[in-house]
């Protein structure tokens, strides 16, 4: 069994063949774990999760959409939060590439919706970009659920996986395609000081597909490509990989797999 914490089936690029991708992942035997973006990609995402037993959700306004936060929003998630196979608050984050919403405003929701998992004890997926030192600081500052964070994507520093793992505060990384990428050095020497209980597998697709699919749009099976590249850098199998990443998931996000 392998488990694509970091998905977008919501996303347009799905509206032709969602119902075949998501029997793919089906017969695969694989979970799923979709992240809100927006009201309608949550609200999306929520429905699936009803739909299907392989299927979880995480509801929450990314930092581009950070902008539209509203209350009603925030009310419908917390309305939400506790529906079957809805395990967290993301994803949410700061994003300083794009800055398609003020800075002020995604640093104000971000912080918001952390205070919201804190109050509904729900771990938070992040999403960091170019905006590593301002996302530090308010996890830091303002995280206080045990439930902790995933930070997805993650292609920080050794430095910065240092401190994250310093702050004691059940941090984990969620790695995806670029890994798989030639120009992608510093993921090989930065992944192996990840500790292998603290670690994801992800896709993000429809975006950063992995190699050898690179360039095409992606989907959930793809993970086992970031799977394979993990198995090679940790002097693992890709089984093994697949085998801890999944219990590790499992775990974090409180997922309780009937046998
Ligand atoms: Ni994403």
């Amino acid at each position: 069994m392998i488990f694509d914490t970091h998905a977008h089936l919501t996303d347009e690029q799905f509206n032709e063949d969602r119902d075949e991708v998501i029997n793919r992942i089906k017969r695969e035997g694989m979970l799923v774990l979709n992240c809100g973006c927006d009201e309608k990609s949550s609200y999306l995402s929520a429905v699936l999760a009803k739909r299907y037993d392989f299927f979880y959700a995480a509801l929450g306004m990314h930092p581009h959409d950070s902008k539209d936060y509203t209350d009603k929003f925030e009310k419908w998630i917390i309305e939400h939060i506790n529906d079957e196979r809805v395990v967290a608050i993301g994803e949410i984050g700061l994003d300083y590439h794009y800055d398609y919403s003020p800075r002020p405003v995604q640093k104000d929701v971000f912080i918001r919706q952390i205070e919201l998992a804190n109050e509904l004890d729900k771990p938070i997926i992040i999403h960091s970009r170019e905006a590593t030192q301002d996302t530090y600081d308010i996890v830091k500052k303002y995280l206080k659920t045990k439930r902790g964070a995933v930070l997805h994507s993650f292609n920080q520093s050794e430095e910065m996986l240092k401190q994250y793992l310093d702050l004691d505060m059940n941090i984990h990384f969620s790695i995806s395609g670029p890994v798989t990428f030639k120009n992608a050095k510093n993921m090989l020497t930065l992944v192996p000081n990840i500790p292998l209980d603290r670690i994801f597998v992800e896709t993000d697709c429809p975006y950063l597909t992995p190699v050898p699919f690179r360039g095409r749009r992606n989907n959930p099976t793809y993970v086992t490509y970031v799977a394979d590249k993990l198995a090679e850098l940790y002097g693992k199998t890709t089984e093994e990989i697949a085998e801890i990443t999944t219990q590790n998931a499992v775990k974090f996000f409180g997922i309780n797999l009937k046998c």
